[in-house]
């Protein structure tokens, strides 16, 4: 029979912690009891964590301050002022077109009523907006108020008396120019945003609610124009003339009530 080894120095001193925590008969979970015990006891002797460098201070003092709202420049102020304006007038127009247009149409063709009072109504709800967000941030509106009621009622019974399909070219013309505007607005307020963020700046829900109204106006804007086509505003004559008569009037209108 082969003689036990003798125990070396280190395992020695094992042996005495495991007679010190575990009972005589050393069973398993005495054992794992005592490893546990030298596990604990060995990394809670270990160095404390190194202290966070300046630059994590820095940013995790950043995340726990709230953040600032920058303030408006004066070119982002005169931006969204004339973009308010400019709405304004573009959605009393759009009113006036489709309340001077829905008597003749409506008379030749009556079941149009429905489609007529819808785009109005959405029309009368786009105005109740701007109106309401130009006397929130006191804009005032465009100067060529009458002139604008006046030529758009006269665009309304013109294209009205020349038939459903002129009534439908001119929403066509005045939807395009009108989505096209919206979209470009809604890019403008969307570089503003992305640079605010990218600065770390907090960026208002009154302003997301800015961009989510104009979305919404823009797709219901281009509702219009595919209702339009739909409804034979190609097969106005001649359709080239009159689409491009009323584009160019839109884009003059846009770019005056912009400025004046
Ligand atoms: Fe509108
Ligand atoms: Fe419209």
């Amino acid at each position: 029979m082969a003689t036990p080894r003798p125990l070396t120095q280190p395992l020695r001193q094992y042996r005495s912690i495991f007679a010190q925590y575990a009972p005589p008969s050393t069973s398993n979970a005495s054992a794992a009891r005592a490893r546990r015990f030298i596990s604990s006891t060995s990394s809670s002797s270990s160095s404390p964590p190194p202290p966070p460098s300046p630059h994590a201070q820095q940013q995790q003092q950043q995340q726990q301050q709230p953040k600032q709202k920058k303030p408006l420049t004066p070119a982002q102020q005169s931006l969204l002022s004339s973009a308010l304006r400019v709405n304004q007038a573009g959605e009393l127009a759009a009113t006036l077109i489709y309340t001077a247009q829905t008597p003749p149409v409506v008379a030749r063709e009556p079941h149009l009523r429905p489609l007529m009072k819808h785009m109005h109504d959405q029309e009368a709800s786009h105005l109740h907006t701007f109106n309401t967000l130009l006397a929130r941030h006191r804009v005032r509106p465009t100067a060529l108020y009458p002139l604008w009621s006046v030529l758009a009622t006269g665009l309304g019974w013109t294209t009205g008396l020349l038939g459903r399909e002129a009534a439908m070219a001119c929403t066509e013309a005045v939807e395009t120019e009108i989505g096209g505007h919206y979209n470009g607005q809604i890019r403008a307020l969307l570089e503003m945003v992305g640079e605010w963020e990218r600065e770390g700046y907090e960026v208002g829900a009154e302003f997301r609610d800015l961009i989510a109204t104009l979305r919404r106006i823009r797709d219901e804007e281009l509702e219009h124009l595919d209702h339009a086509v739909e409804h034979d505003a190609q097969k106005a004559e001649p359709h080239w003339l009159l689409t491009g008569v009323i584009r160019t009037g839109c884009r003059g209108a846009i770019w005056v009530s912009e400025r004046v």
